[in-house]
Protein backbone atom coordinates (compact mmCIF):
# COMPACT_ATOMS: atom_id res chain seq x y z
CA UNK A 1 0.00 0.00 0.00
CA UNK A 2 1.21 3.65 -1.13
CA UNK A 3 0.17 6.71 0.86
CA UNK A 4 0.46 9.90 -0.64
CA UNK A 5 0.41 12.98 1.81
CA UNK A 6 -1.68 15.78 -0.84
CA UNK A 7 -2.84 19.44 -0.53
CA UNK A 8 -1.93 22.35 2.07
CA UNK A 9 -1.53 23.51 5.91
CA UNK A 10 -5.13 22.23 7.18
CA UNK A 11 -6.08 21.42 3.58
CA UNK A 12 -3.58 18.22 4.10
CA UNK A 13 -5.36 14.78 3.25
CA UNK A 14 -3.95 11.03 2.67
CA UNK A 15 -4.55 9.50 -0.91
CA UNK A 16 -4.35 5.21 0.20
CA UNK A 17 -3.82 3.48 -2.69
CA UNK A 18 -3.95 -0.41 -2.08
CA UNK A 19 -4.59 -3.31 -4.18
CA UNK A 20 -7.29 -5.52 -4.21
CA UNK A 21 -7.19 -6.51 -0.50
CA UNK A 22 -8.46 -3.34 1.11
CA UNK A 23 -7.16 -2.18 4.30
CA UNK A 24 -9.54 -0.45 6.78
CA UNK A 25 -8.17 0.95 9.45
CA UNK A 26 -7.30 4.17 8.46
CA UNK A 27 -10.58 4.33 6.50
CA UNK A 28 -12.53 3.74 10.42
CA UNK A 29 -10.58 6.38 12.14
CA UNK A 30 -11.83 8.97 9.21
CA UNK A 31 -15.06 8.17 8.93
CA UNK A 32 -15.34 7.60 13.50
CA UNK A 33 -18.02 5.59 14.91
CA UNK A 34 -20.18 8.05 16.74
CA UNK A 35 -21.42 10.82 13.67
CA UNK A 36 -23.84 9.96 11.10
CA UNK A 37 -22.69 8.62 7.69
CA UNK A 38 -24.17 8.92 4.20
CA UNK A 39 -22.76 6.91 1.20
CA UNK A 40 -23.14 8.94 -2.04
CA UNK A 41 -23.24 6.14 -5.12
CA UNK A 42 -25.28 6.09 -8.63
CA UNK A 43 -26.99 2.66 -9.25
CA UNK A 44 -24.38 2.11 -12.27
CA UNK A 45 -22.01 0.65 -9.51
CA UNK A 46 -22.31 -3.23 -9.12
CA UNK A 47 -24.19 -3.26 -5.71
CA UNK A 48 -21.56 -5.77 -4.30
CA UNK A 49 -19.29 -3.15 -4.18
CA UNK A 50 -21.74 -1.22 -1.98
CA UNK A 51 -22.33 -4.77 -0.16
CA UNK A 52 -18.95 -4.99 0.31
CA UNK A 53 -17.71 -0.91 1.61
CA UNK A 54 -20.71 -1.06 4.26
CA UNK A 55 -19.07 -4.74 5.85
CA UNK A 56 -16.05 -2.56 5.93
CA UNK A 57 -16.97 0.46 8.11
CA UNK A 58 -17.28 -0.06 11.63
CA UNK A 59 -19.79 2.60 11.90
CA UNK A 60 -23.60 1.55 12.63
CA UNK A 61 -24.91 5.06 11.49
CA UNK A 62 -24.45 4.29 7.75
CA UNK A 63 -27.26 5.23 5.11
CA UNK A 64 -26.94 5.05 1.38
CA UNK A 65 -28.31 7.40 -1.33
CA UNK A 66 -28.16 5.95 -5.07
CA UNK A 67 -29.15 8.62 -7.76
CA UNK A 68 -29.35 7.24 -11.83
CA UNK A 69 -26.16 7.32 -13.44
CA UNK A 70 -24.27 9.42 -16.24
CA UNK A 71 -23.46 12.86 -16.37
CA UNK A 72 -27.00 14.38 -16.56
CA UNK A 73 -27.35 13.73 -13.37
CA UNK A 74 -24.48 15.66 -11.82
CA UNK A 75 -27.27 18.56 -11.88
CA UNK A 76 -28.41 20.66 -9.07
CA UNK A 77 -32.15 18.75 -8.71
CA UNK A 78 -29.52 15.21 -7.77
CA UNK A 79 -27.33 18.23 -5.89
CA UNK A 80 -30.81 19.12 -3.90
CA UNK A 81 -31.87 15.41 -3.75
CA UNK A 82 -28.89 15.00 -1.75
CA UNK A 83 -28.83 17.90 0.67
CA UNK A 84 -32.36 16.54 1.73
CA UNK A 85 -31.31 13.65 2.99
CA UNK A 86 -28.77 15.45 4.81
CA UNK A 87 -31.42 17.93 6.67
CA UNK A 88 -33.97 14.70 6.54
CA UNK A 89 -31.29 12.88 8.87
CA UNK A 90 -30.67 15.98 10.52
CA UNK A 91 -26.55 15.63 10.14
CA UNK A 92 -24.33 18.56 10.98
CA UNK A 93 -20.36 19.38 10.61
CA UNK A 94 -19.39 16.74 12.40
CA UNK A 95 -21.24 14.45 10.50
CA UNK A 96 -19.13 13.20 7.00
CA UNK A 97 -20.36 12.17 3.12
CA UNK A 98 -18.54 9.20 1.19
CA UNK A 99 -18.65 9.61 -2.60
CA UNK A 100 -18.11 6.21 -3.78
CA UNK A 101 -18.04 5.59 -7.60
CA UNK A 102 -16.74 7.35 -10.41
CA UNK A 103 -16.28 11.19 -11.21
CA UNK A 104 -19.51 12.23 -11.52
CA UNK A 105 -20.66 11.56 -7.77
CA UNK A 106 -16.82 12.84 -6.85
CA UNK A 107 -17.73 16.24 -7.94
CA UNK A 108 -21.01 15.91 -7.01
CA UNK A 109 -20.68 14.97 -3.51
CA UNK A 110 -17.74 16.98 -3.04
CA UNK A 111 -19.83 20.06 -4.36
CA UNK A 112 -22.77 18.90 -1.67
CA UNK A 113 -20.05 18.76 0.96
CA UNK A 114 -18.33 21.83 0.38
CA UNK A 115 -21.47 23.74 0.46
CA UNK A 116 -24.04 21.79 2.98
CA UNK A 117 -23.57 23.98 6.32
CA UNK A 118 -20.99 25.69 4.81
CA UNK A 119 -18.62 22.82 4.31
CA UNK A 120 -18.69 19.07 6.11
CA UNK A 121 -16.46 16.62 6.16
CA UNK A 122 -16.08 13.53 3.06
CA UNK A 123 -14.06 11.09 1.83
CA UNK A 124 -13.35 9.84 -1.58
CA UNK A 125 -13.44 6.54 -2.34
CA UNK A 126 -13.17 6.53 -6.05
CA UNK A 127 -14.19 3.26 -8.14
CA UNK A 128 -13.71 3.91 -11.78
CA UNK A 129 -9.47 4.17 -12.75
CA UNK A 130 -10.37 7.80 -14.42
CA UNK A 131 -11.82 8.70 -10.63
CA UNK A 132 -8.72 7.35 -9.13
CA UNK A 133 -6.11 8.86 -10.93
CA UNK A 134 -7.80 12.44 -11.81
CA UNK A 135 -10.88 13.46 -10.22
CA UNK A 136 -10.70 12.10 -6.53
CA UNK A 137 -7.35 14.04 -6.24
CA UNK A 138 -7.49 17.88 -6.38
CA UNK A 139 -10.42 19.22 -4.71
CA UNK A 140 -12.22 20.36 -7.59
CA UNK A 141 -16.54 19.92 -7.18
CA UNK A 142 -19.03 21.00 -9.58
CA UNK A 143 -22.07 20.14 -11.01
CA UNK A 144 -23.49 20.95 -14.40
CA UNK A 145 -26.01 23.65 -15.45
CA UNK A 146 -27.76 24.19 -18.74
CA UNK A 147 -24.82 26.91 -19.70
CA UNK A 148 -22.22 24.09 -19.73
CA UNK A 149 -20.39 21.34 -17.71
CA UNK A 150 -18.36 21.87 -14.36
CA UNK A 151 -19.54 25.68 -14.22
CA UNK A 152 -20.96 25.84 -10.55
CA UNK A 153 -18.35 24.31 -7.92
CA UNK A 154 -16.15 25.11 -5.40
CA UNK A 155 -12.45 24.06 -4.28
CA UNK A 156 -12.31 21.94 -2.02
CA UNK A 157 -10.54 18.70 -0.54
CA UNK A 158 -11.47 15.27 0.66
CA UNK A 159 -10.19 14.54 4.44
CA UNK A 160 -8.86 10.87 3.16
CA UNK A 161 -9.35 9.38 -0.19
CA UNK A 162 -8.99 5.33 -0.41
CA UNK A 163 -8.49 3.63 -4.04
CA UNK A 164 -8.13 -0.09 -4.06
CA UNK A 165 -7.66 -1.79 -8.00
CA UNK A 166 -10.05 -4.59 -6.77
CA UNK A 167 -13.29 -2.09 -8.24
CA UNK A 168 -11.44 -1.65 -11.17
CA UNK A 169 -12.21 -5.41 -12.13
CA UNK A 170 -15.86 -4.94 -13.08
CA UNK A 171 -15.21 -1.65 -14.97
CA UNK A 172 -16.22 -1.95 -18.31
CA UNK A 173 -13.76 -1.68 -21.26
CA UNK A 174 -14.50 1.40 -22.35
CA UNK A 175 -14.63 2.93 -18.59
CA UNK A 176 -10.64 1.40 -18.15
CA UNK A 177 -9.33 2.82 -21.47
CA UNK A 178 -11.11 6.45 -20.16
CA UNK A 179 -8.79 6.22 -17.37
CA UNK A 180 -5.68 5.10 -18.96
CA UNK A 181 -5.71 7.89 -21.32
CA UNK A 182 -5.60 9.88 -18.07
CA UNK A 183 -2.74 7.81 -17.14
CA UNK A 184 -0.58 8.30 -20.45
CA UNK A 185 -1.06 11.89 -19.72
CA UNK A 186 1.00 11.60 -17.03
CA UNK A 187 3.40 9.96 -18.33
CA UNK A 188 3.65 12.30 -21.55
CA UNK A 189 3.48 15.47 -19.34
CA UNK A 190 7.00 14.73 -17.14
CA UNK A 191 6.31 11.62 -15.48
CA UNK A 192 9.52 9.39 -16.68
CA UNK A 193 9.17 6.36 -14.12
CA UNK A 194 5.50 6.00 -15.15
CA UNK A 195 6.76 6.28 -18.93
CA UNK A 196 9.30 3.68 -18.37
CA UNK A 197 6.52 1.87 -16.41
CA UNK A 198 3.87 1.79 -18.98
CA UNK A 199 6.47 1.14 -21.67
CA UNK A 200 7.58 -1.73 -19.96
CA UNK A 201 4.01 -3.37 -18.77
CA UNK A 202 1.86 -2.58 -21.43
CA UNK A 203 0.70 -6.11 -21.57
CA UNK A 204 -0.32 -6.59 -17.85
CA UNK A 205 -1.86 -2.87 -17.97
CA UNK A 206 -4.46 -4.27 -20.48
CA UNK A 207 -4.81 -7.48 -18.65
CA UNK A 208 -5.75 -5.52 -15.52
CA UNK A 209 -2.72 -6.61 -13.09
CA UNK A 210 -2.97 -5.70 -9.42
CA UNK A 211 0.41 -5.07 -8.85
CA UNK A 212 0.94 -3.22 -12.02
CA UNK A 213 -2.50 -1.09 -11.76
CA UNK A 214 -1.43 -0.12 -8.05
CA UNK A 215 2.40 1.24 -9.98
CA UNK A 216 0.49 3.58 -11.91
CA UNK A 217 -2.33 4.48 -10.08
CA UNK A 218 0.26 5.56 -7.74
CA UNK A 219 2.89 7.52 -10.45
CA UNK A 220 -0.37 8.68 -11.66
CA UNK A 221 -1.26 10.65 -8.17
CA UNK A 222 2.01 11.70 -7.60
CA UNK A 223 1.99 13.53 -10.45
CA UNK A 224 -1.55 15.16 -9.82
CA UNK A 225 -0.90 15.88 -6.51
CA UNK A 226 2.77 17.63 -7.14
CA UNK A 227 0.80 19.82 -9.55
CA UNK A 228 -2.16 20.63 -8.03
CA UNK A 229 -0.34 21.72 -4.61
CA UNK A 230 1.70 24.08 -6.68
CA UNK A 231 -1.71 25.99 -7.94
CA UNK A 232 -4.66 24.74 -6.02
CA UNK A 233 -6.71 27.29 -7.69
CA UNK A 234 -6.03 26.92 -11.08
CA UNK A 235 -4.22 29.95 -11.56
CA UNK A 236 -0.63 28.37 -13.10
CA UNK A 237 1.03 24.90 -13.31
CA UNK A 238 -2.29 23.29 -12.99
CA UNK A 239 -2.66 24.13 -16.90
CA UNK A 240 -0.21 21.52 -18.20
CA UNK A 241 -2.76 18.73 -17.05
CA UNK A 242 -4.77 19.55 -19.72
CA UNK A 243 -2.63 18.35 -22.37
CA UNK A 244 -4.72 17.13 -24.75
CA UNK A 245 -7.78 18.34 -23.47
CA UNK A 246 -8.03 21.33 -25.96
CA UNK A 247 -8.34 19.10 -29.00
CA UNK A 248 -9.85 16.47 -26.46
CA UNK A 249 -12.89 18.72 -25.54
CA UNK A 250 -13.49 20.10 -28.95
CA UNK A 251 -13.54 16.61 -30.30
CA UNK A 252 -15.99 15.50 -27.77
CA UNK A 253 -18.24 18.25 -28.34
CA UNK A 254 -18.15 17.41 -31.66
CA UNK A 255 -20.10 14.06 -30.61
CA UNK A 256 -22.30 16.01 -28.34
CA UNK A 257 -20.84 14.38 -25.83
CA UNK A 258 -21.88 10.41 -26.53
CA UNK A 259 -20.15 7.84 -28.24
CA UNK A 260 -16.58 8.87 -27.25
CA UNK A 261 -15.77 8.55 -23.67
CA UNK A 262 -13.37 11.68 -22.19
CA UNK A 263 -10.28 9.77 -21.90
CA UNK A 264 -10.31 8.75 -25.69
CA UNK A 265 -11.03 11.99 -26.85
CA UNK A 266 -8.30 13.34 -24.82
CA UNK A 267 -6.05 11.06 -25.94
CA UNK A 268 -6.65 11.96 -29.59
CA UNK A 269 -6.31 15.17 -28.29
CA UNK A 270 -2.93 14.27 -27.04
CA UNK A 271 -1.59 12.59 -30.43
CA UNK A 272 -2.89 16.25 -32.15
CA UNK A 273 -0.60 18.21 -29.23
CA UNK A 274 2.16 16.24 -29.81
CA UNK A 275 1.80 16.15 -33.64
CA UNK A 276 1.57 20.37 -32.91
CA UNK A 277 4.67 20.32 -30.35
CA UNK A 278 6.86 18.34 -33.54
CA UNK A 279 5.47 20.65 -36.15
CA UNK A 280 7.02 23.54 -33.71
CA UNK A 281 10.11 22.00 -33.43
CA UNK A 282 9.61 21.40 -29.35
CA UNK A 283 9.55 17.37 -30.19
CA UNK A 284 11.89 15.12 -32.58
CA UNK A 285 9.80 12.66 -35.01
CA UNK A 286 11.26 9.92 -32.81
CA UNK A 287 9.55 11.07 -29.99
CA UNK A 288 6.13 11.69 -32.12
CA UNK A 289 6.67 8.24 -32.87
CA UNK A 290 7.03 6.88 -29.33
CA UNK A 291 3.60 9.12 -27.59
CA UNK A 292 1.59 6.80 -30.40
CA UNK A 293 3.60 3.70 -30.04
CA UNK A 294 2.57 3.92 -26.03
CA UNK A 295 -0.77 4.51 -27.08
CA UNK A 296 -0.98 1.87 -29.49
CA UNK A 297 0.61 -0.71 -27.33
CA UNK A 298 -2.17 -0.05 -24.69
CA UNK A 299 -5.06 -1.25 -27.33
CA UNK A 300 -6.31 2.86 -26.96
CA UNK A 301 -7.61 4.22 -30.45
CA UNK A 302 -5.03 6.27 -32.03
CA UNK A 303 -6.53 7.10 -34.77
CA UNK A 304 -7.14 11.35 -35.31
CA UNK A 305 -7.50 11.38 -39.04
CA UNK A 306 -11.29 11.43 -38.82
CA UNK A 307 -11.52 14.79 -37.41
CA UNK A 308 -10.63 17.95 -39.16
CA UNK A 309 -9.66 21.02 -37.59
CA UNK A 310 -12.07 23.30 -39.37
CA UNK A 311 -14.62 20.92 -38.04
CA UNK A 312 -13.46 21.20 -34.12
CA UNK A 313 -12.18 24.63 -34.63
CA UNK A 314 -15.92 26.29 -33.41
CA UNK A 315 -15.55 24.08 -29.70
CA UNK A 316 -11.92 25.52 -29.06
CA UNK A 317 -13.26 29.15 -29.81
CA UNK A 318 -15.49 28.43 -26.65
CA UNK A 319 -13.16 26.76 -24.33
CA UNK A 320 -12.12 27.83 -21.47
CA UNK A 321 -8.12 27.62 -22.19
CA UNK A 322 -9.28 31.01 -24.60
CA UNK A 323 -7.88 33.90 -23.22
CA UNK A 324 -8.04 37.55 -24.55
CA UNK A 325 -9.17 36.12 -27.74
CA UNK A 326 -5.65 34.12 -28.00
CA UNK A 327 -5.72 29.88 -27.91
CA UNK A 328 -3.34 28.52 -25.33
CA UNK A 329 -1.96 25.10 -25.78
CA UNK A 330 -0.48 22.90 -23.74
CA UNK A 331 2.60 21.51 -25.66
CA UNK A 332 5.54 19.05 -24.86
CA UNK A 333 8.94 19.48 -25.31
CA UNK A 334 11.75 16.89 -25.73
CA UNK A 335 12.23 16.30 -22.05
CA UNK A 336 8.54 14.98 -22.31
CA UNK A 337 7.70 18.17 -20.05
CA UNK A 338 4.59 20.18 -20.95
CA UNK A 339 3.96 23.67 -21.17
CA UNK A 340 1.37 26.34 -22.19
CA UNK A 341 1.77 28.57 -24.98
CA UNK A 342 -0.28 31.03 -27.10
CA UNK A 343 3.46 31.42 -29.30
CA UNK A 344 2.35 28.88 -32.07
CA UNK A 345 1.54 29.25 -35.84
CA UNK A 346 -1.50 28.20 -36.96
CA UNK A 347 -0.17 26.33 -40.00
CA UNK A 348 1.05 23.89 -37.62
CA UNK A 349 -2.02 23.44 -36.17
CA UNK A 350 -3.56 22.40 -39.76
CA UNK A 351 -0.48 20.55 -40.34
CA UNK A 352 -1.12 18.30 -37.16
CA UNK A 353 -4.25 17.17 -38.14
CA UNK A 354 -3.19 16.42 -41.93
N1 LIG B 1 -12.90 17.01 -10.24
C1 LIG B 1 -11.98 16.80 -11.16
O1 LIG B 1 -10.82 17.20 -11.02
C2 LIG B 1 -12.35 16.01 -12.38
C3 LIG B 1 -11.34 15.54 -13.23
C4 LIG B 1 -11.70 14.76 -14.31
C5 LIG B 1 -13.03 14.45 -14.53
N2 LIG B 1 -14.00 14.92 -13.68
C6 LIG B 1 -15.42 14.59 -13.88
O2 LIG B 1 -15.55 13.19 -13.75
C7 LIG B 1 -16.69 12.75 -14.49
C8 LIG B 1 -16.33 11.51 -15.26
O3 LIG B 1 -15.96 10.51 -14.35
P1 LIG B 1 -15.96 8.96 -14.76
O4 LIG B 1 -15.27 8.78 -16.04
O5 LIG B 1 -15.50 8.21 -13.58
O6 LIG B 1 -17.49 8.69 -15.11
P2 LIG B 1 -18.75 8.26 -14.21
O7 LIG B 1 -18.65 8.78 -12.85
O8 LIG B 1 -19.96 8.63 -15.00
O9 LIG B 1 -18.62 6.68 -14.17
C9 LIG B 1 -18.75 5.95 -15.35
C10 LIG B 1 -19.67 4.75 -15.19
O10 LIG B 1 -19.00 3.73 -14.49
C11 LIG B 1 -19.86 3.16 -13.52
N3 LIG B 1 -19.00 2.60 -12.48
C12 LIG B 1 -18.38 3.25 -11.46
N4 LIG B 1 -17.58 2.41 -10.80
C13 LIG B 1 -17.72 1.20 -11.37
C14 LIG B 1 -17.13 -0.07 -11.13
N5 LIG B 1 -16.23 -0.24 -10.18
N6 LIG B 1 -17.49 -1.10 -11.92
C15 LIG B 1 -18.38 -0.91 -12.93
N7 LIG B 1 -18.96 0.25 -13.22
C16 LIG B 1 -18.61 1.30 -12.44
C17 LIG B 1 -20.72 4.31 -13.10
O11 LIG B 1 -21.93 3.87 -12.54
C18 LIG B 1 -20.94 5.04 -14.42
O12 LIG B 1 -22.03 4.50 -15.12
C19 LIG B 1 -17.11 13.93 -15.34
O13 LIG B 1 -18.27 14.50 -14.80
C20 LIG B 1 -15.95 14.90 -15.26
O14 LIG B 1 -16.34 16.26 -15.36
C21 LIG B 1 -13.67 15.69 -12.61
ZN1 LIG C 1 -9.32 14.79 -18.42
Amino acid sequence: MSIISTGKGLNKYDVHICGNTIPTSQLNRHIGLKNKVLIVADDGIPKQHITKLKKLIKNKNVKVFIFKQGEKSKSFKTYQKITNQLFKYNFDRSDILIAFGGGVVGDLTGFCAATFLRGIKYIQIPTTLLSQVDSSVGGKTAINVPQGKNLIGSFYNPSYVLISTFFLQTLSDSQYKSGLGEVVKYAFIGNKRLKNIIQNNANKIVSKDENILKLIITESIKTKSKIVTLDEKESGIRAILNFGHTFGHAIEAHHKYKDISHGAAITLGMIIAARVSFYEGHISEKQLKNVIEIIDSLNLNSDFKKYKYSGLKKYMAADKKVSKGKLNLVLIDKNFKAFKTSNFNNKNILKAFS
